[in-house]
């Protein structure tokens, strides 16, 4: 039996990926939730349409990260979550959570790290004219974009690209490529 929250920030289009591989029975996990800290977040929508849970947090809400990050793990303890999936949570993970989930928080990056960390990946990849950009699953660590690199995967950069069609074409090899690695990490395969 294993159990995940989906962390997001925004649009979830990687969270629907996933909830649409868990729904045809191929990402073989018991129960999804999601855990959200932005108001109103297209995310909040897709978990509502597919009957998932659903909790929000806002960290200005709390007198500090700690606080917030503590109530965050009494949900995620509460629902026997086992993995945490960051999927455009766009805020660090403090110690709080981290040294309850070990090696069991993960993230997608949009560069092939370690090139590119921060919140303007795709388009420091444009703006440094690199042939190639991508994007990074990784076990989170207490640096941003900085633990230990589970796979990645490039997208080739082309000289009419903007910021939107290059972030379209490596959200696509996400959502291809992100509930399939979720699988083979819970299930303790090689990658
Ligand atoms: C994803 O492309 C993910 O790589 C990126 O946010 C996007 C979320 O899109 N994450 C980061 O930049 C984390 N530093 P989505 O909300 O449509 O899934």
């Amino acid at each position: 039996m294993t159990n995940i929250a989906i962390m997001a920030s925004g649009n979830g289009s990687n969270f629907q990926a996933i909830i649409d591989a868990y729904n045809e029975k191929k990402l073989e996990v018991d129960k999804i939730i999601l855990i959200t800290n932005k108001k109103n977040c297209f995310a909040i929508k897709r978990a509502q349409q597919n009957n998932i849970k659903n909790y929000n947090f806002f960290l200005k809400d709390y007198p500090s990260k700690e606080e917030y990050e503590k109530d965050i793990l009494k949900v995620l303890k509460e629902e026997n979550i086992d993995y945490v999936i960051l999927a455009g949570y766009m805020t660090m993970i403090s110690n709080t959570l981290l040294s309850h989930y070990e090696r069991k928080i993960i993230n997608t990056h949009p560069s092939l790290l370690p090139s590119f960390k921060g919140k303007d990946a795709i388009q420091d990849a444009l703006d440094y004219k690199v042939y190639l950009a991508g994007f990074t699953i990784h076990y989170v660590n207490i640096e941003m974009d900085a633990g230990e690199i589970i796979f990645q995967k490039e997208v080739r950069v082309y000289k009419d690209d903007t910021h939107d069609t290059l972030q379209k074409r490596i959200q696509e090899q996400e959502h291809i490529y992100y509930w399939q690695i979720i699988n083979k990490v819970i299930k303790g395969e090689k990658i």
